[in-house]
């Protein structure tokens, strides 16, 4: 069952180039719209909404603030993005007007699922993004997209992830299309560059043999540290996530702007920092600024390992480890630069001894709260 891999994990990072093709099959019509027919949310409603409430937990939440910068950005509809748990406790002000999305690989977190019960007691719409079919959050929600991954088993999420994050941004386009915040042109050359991202995905796979040997020299490390900005932050969150689930490491992920703030003072001689740097392409101010990142903290001892476009020549001189991933519109990097850290963590639990599919102390699906 687990093809001919050692773990599901392996198996499931494997599939999902095949994944992200999947939860994109049959929502792109031949001219490049969007059908997103599922979305039983009227367009009138939708063309109403003036907010949009994400909540989840875990690798799930970190899909969502992705999503926020592609939502805020594509269709300018305020977004917010809450832990499940934090949420309801809170008072958060919800009305009709406001879309909750709540993201979820299992449908059955209780943390999400009492947070969906709680916006809909507010009076507002529901729409889940989910993997697992017939599950409570979907069955408790106004509408589902479901993401299809195929069933993941083992515990630390992955295919799911990146399936979370088409699902995301398959609405985020779906909202501009209905309200008209995006030229239709806009949407399709977006939509075209999502539907040839599998094929990158498999790319970066194909590539993974330097990063799994990496790993293999940091086991006896205790701590890794990882920096992002822009979509890069959320995935430097995700693999620092990764890294202590599976690793049991001392992982934090920052945003690179922070540094300065407090985390710089972290930095100690051949100490391990990973570095998401965006596209220099697009918002070249943002990679221009975490180039300087990765100086000042080399500057200060960190190992650097820098995970950057092909074609970006600017960070080799400060990069003690480079890992390429292909070149991709900024929103969409995190398809493709998460993929690496997922390999990353699963490597070291590895070579350190790790449970990789079952790690201590979590379960797959969290139904208490
Ligand atoms: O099933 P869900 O997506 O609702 O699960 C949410 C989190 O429990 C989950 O993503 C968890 O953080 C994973 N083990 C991360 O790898």
């Amino acid at each position: 069952e687990k093809g001919g891999y050692d773990y599901f994990m392996l198996k499931e990072i494997a599939e999902q180039p095949k994944a992200v093709a999947d939860t994109l099959l049959g929502r792109i019509d031949a001219a490049g719209s969007l059908t997103l027919d599922e979305v039983r949310i009227p367009a009138s409603v939708l063309r109403e909404i003036d907010k949009v409430v994400i909540v989840a937990c875990g690798t799930a939440f970190h899909a969502g603030l992705i999503a926020k910068y592609a939502i805020e950005h594509w269709t300018r509809i305020p977004c917010e993005v809450e832990l499940a748990s934090e949420f309801r406790y809170r008072d958060p002000i919800l009305d009709p007007r406001t879309l909750v999305i709540a993201i979820s690989q299992s449908g059955e977190t209780m943390d999400t699922l009492m947070a969906l019960r709680h916006a809909r007691e507010q009076g507002s719409k529901v729409l889940a993004i989910c993997n697992t079919n017939g599950s409570t959050i979907p069955r408790e929600s106004d509408a589902v997209l479901y993401t299809h991954a195929g069933p993941e088993v083992a515990v630390a999420s992955t295919k799911a992830f990146l399936t979370q994050l088409v699902a995301c941004y398959l609405v985020a386009l779906y909202l501009g299309q209905v309200r008209g915040t995006k030229w239709g042109d806009e949407i399709q050359a977006l939509v075209r560059e999502l539907s040839r991202i599998s094929r990158e995905v498999e790319r970066v796979l194909e590539t993974m043999e330097p990063v799994r040997e990496l790993a293999r020299s940091l086991a006896d490390k205790n701590t890794v540290l990882f920096l992002g900005r822009h979509v890069g932050y959320p995935v430097a969150l995700e693999g620092a996530l990764k890294l202590k689930e599976l690793a049991y490491m001392h992982a934090e992920g920052f945003a690179a702007g922070e540094l300065k703030h407090g985390p710089i003072a972290l930095i100690e001689e051949d100490l391990p920092v990973v570095v998401v740097v965006p596209s220099p392409r697009g918002r070249s101010v943002l990679h221009d600024k975490i180039v300087s990142n990765i100086q000042e903290i080399r500057a200060r001892g960190a190992r650097t390992i820098v995970i950057a476009e092909e074609g970006d020549e600017a960070v080799v001189p400060y990069a003690d480890h480079l890992i390429r991933i292909p070149a991709t519109p900024t929103l969409l990097q995190p398809l493709v630069s998460t993929v690496p850290l997922q390999v990353f963590a699963c490597e070291l639990a590895t070579a350190r001894g790790n449970e990789v599919d079952q790690p201590r102390n979590l379960a797959k699906s969290v139904t208490v709260e």
